[in-house]
């Protein structure tokens, strides 16, 4: 049997800090209602000329060298953005042609915050199935770009970031199973209502951003973060205290502690960065996760639970032994 399994993780975070202090001079808000509602006290935001391939560009190579590969193996690339640089190409074929690789399938998932664990459930049936060997999988977003900068109930909550994976096929898991959903009925409670054939004028004068009612998205995300991983538990016949490591979406610490109170899952077993990179979206999960192995916390052979939520809603995990 073929499995897929993570051989190297790589992260980028633009240099340009934005601390809660100089968000109070942009809208009305504190440090202190920013860290005590979302536990955020800082967040990174691309430079003008710097766009979602370049971060994805920097965390690629990044994953690549830590996986002993050169982009020349790599045999597969999905990404998972919703601030594409370009209506299209997709992200991925972008970097693609920056890493200098030409022929193998590149193509972008768009499931928001959610988007790198579509990205992860794709590529591990592709790489299962025996269509791919050696992937790489990336999330990466200018959310910056898509935020009201006079809204404080959404500005504050969001940064910029790339993460990367190589997923590799392998005779041992690897990953041990994936589980993906989505409720359509719950569009307009988290969106950008605004694209390329809709609200159009909106992009031209450029007011397309994020709108989200929090309270609701709050409820949404605790409860359907803390039932998918009860449901990856029960998949693989597991208890939660045989997880090493849950590595959660990183969009509010409130929402990651309650995960944790629902789950039985102890603070000390999350990975938790959202303090000072905000809600990258679909790059959240893969930086938390780079940084929990470059920080030597997540070892070899660990038990790894990864998840993730967003607009759509959206929601999925991957139980993964590393
Ligand atoms: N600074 C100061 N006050 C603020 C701010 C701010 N930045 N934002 C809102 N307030 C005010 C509100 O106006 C409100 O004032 P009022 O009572 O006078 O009307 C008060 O603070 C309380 O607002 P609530 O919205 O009730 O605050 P809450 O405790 O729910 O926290 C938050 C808001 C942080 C947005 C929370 O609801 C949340 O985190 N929701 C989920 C967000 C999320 O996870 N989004 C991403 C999902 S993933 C994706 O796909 C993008």
């Amino acid at each position: 049997m073929i499995f897929s399994r993570i051989t190297g993780t790589g992260g980028y975070l633009p240099e340009r800090v934005m601390t809660n202090a100089e968000l109070e001079k942009v809208v009305d808000t504190s440090d202190e209602w920013i860290a005590a509602r979302s536990g955020i006290r800082e967040r990174r935001i691309a430079a003008d000329d710097e766009f979602t391939c370049d971060l994805a560009e920097k965390a690629a190579l990044r994953a690549i060298r830590s996986a002993g590969k050169t982009p020349a193996d790599i045999d597969l690339i999905v990404g998972a953005t919703s601030t594409p640089d370009e209506e299209f190409p997709s992200t991925a074929c972008l970097l693609q042609e920056r890493l200098g690789i030409s022929g193998p399938p590149a193509f972008d998932v768009q499931a928001v915050c959610a988007g790198f664990l579509f990205a992860v459930d794709v590529v591990d049936k592709f790489i299962r199935t025996g269509s791919a060997k050696c992937a790489l999988v990336i999330g990466a977003e200018t959310f910056s770009r898509i935020l009201d900068w006079t809204d404080r109930r959404t500005c504050v909550l969001f940064g910029d970031g790339a993460g990367a994976v190589i997923l590799e096929a392998d005779e041992e898991p690897g990953i041990l199973s994936t589980h993906l959903h989505s409720d359509g009925r719950y569009k307009d409670l988290l969106c950008v209502p605004t694209g390329v054939s809709r609200n159009y004028e909106r992009i031209q004068d450029g007011s397309a951003y994020v709108t989200m009612e929090g309270g609701e998205v709050f409820r949404w995300a605790v409860t359907a973060m803390s039932d998918i991983v009860k449901e990856a538990l029960d998949a693989n016949g597991m208890t939660h205290d045989q997880i090493d490591w849950l590595v959660p979406h990183q969009a509010n610490i409130r929402i990651i502690n309650a995960i944790g109170r629902r789950t039985g899952i102890p603070d000390e077993k999350v990975i938790v960065t959202v303090d000072r990179h905000g809600n990258t979206s679909a790059a959240s999960v893969p930086l938390a996760l780079d940084e929990g192995i470059r920080k030597g916390r997540i070892r070899p052979g660990q038990m790894v639970l990864i998840e993730g939520f967003g607009g759509g809603f959206t929601w999925g995990a991957a139980m993964i032994k590393m």
